[in-house]
């Protein structure tokens, strides 16, 4: 691993997300990030790049570094994901030598759903301006980051959801349960009174929280 450049395997952030964010992102201008799915940080070190260049920034960033169902053959995964989570440290470090200001990294390493009720009980609730869900893909899973995001995202923040369109191609065809639309469709439908679906491309979707 070269020590001064990032290592990333996949372009996942540069073709689904880096060109709405490079003019979202400034609009939203978040100071406290959280983030459900880091894999090798790809997103974490564009958000500490763009944002801590010019104010100090608190990102936390949940994790289990086990991978999804979706990146595993009879449960096992098939990257080895402690190679990734070794990725993670490495690019994240290399974002923060780059920029001016301080970043305070705080690393939760499990499942979301603990990981997020966590920090609800820690006091973070309305806390964070941002928050990126971008870690199961399965339905019941998204609908709990979904829902215990809110809690934790301020007035006025924006909780965004990556892989709105994703589907697999499963031997039976498409499953409306082993994808995240379905949890952010019923989340979006249920919280229609608190929330505004911002205008943005649609393979990602972005959602501005307007009351509790
Ligand atoms: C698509 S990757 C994240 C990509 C990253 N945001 C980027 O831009 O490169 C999904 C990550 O979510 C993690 N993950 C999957 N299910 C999870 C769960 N239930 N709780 C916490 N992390 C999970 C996986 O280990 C994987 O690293």
């Amino acid at each position: 691993m070269n020590s001064s450049t990032y290592n990333f395997t996949n372009s996942w952030f540069e073709s689904d997300a880096k060109g709405v964010w490079d003019f979202l992102i400034p609009q939203i201008n978040p100071t406290k990030i959280l983030e459900v799915g880091s894999y090798e940080g790809a997103s974490t070190c564009y958000l500490i790049e763009k944002l801590a260049a010019s104010k100090e920034i608190e990102i936390h960033c949940i994790d289990t570094w086990e991978g999804g169902v979706e990146h595993k053959k009879g449960g096992v995964a098939e990257v080895d994901m402690s190679d990734v989570e070794k990725r993670f440290h490495h690019n994240t470090k290399m974002a923060i030598s780059k920029v001016e200001n301080t970043v305070e990294l705080m690393l939760h390493k499990g499942f979301s759903d603990v990981a997020l009720s966590k920090l609800i009980t820690d006091g973070k609730q309305g806390y964070f301006d941002f928050i990126y869900v971008d870690g199961s893909h399965q339905a019941t899973d998204v609908l709990c980051d979904a829902l215990l995001g809110f809690r934790l995202l301020k007035n006025n923040g924006v909780i965004a959801f990556d892989d709105y369109l994703w589907q697999e191609e499963l031997a039976y065809g498409t499953d409306p349960i082993r994808c995240p639309k379905t949890a952010i469709d019923a989340f979006t439908n249920i919280y229609c009174r608190k929330i505004r679906i911002i205008r943005a491309p649609l393979y990602q979707l972005y959602v501005q929280k307007i009351s509790d």
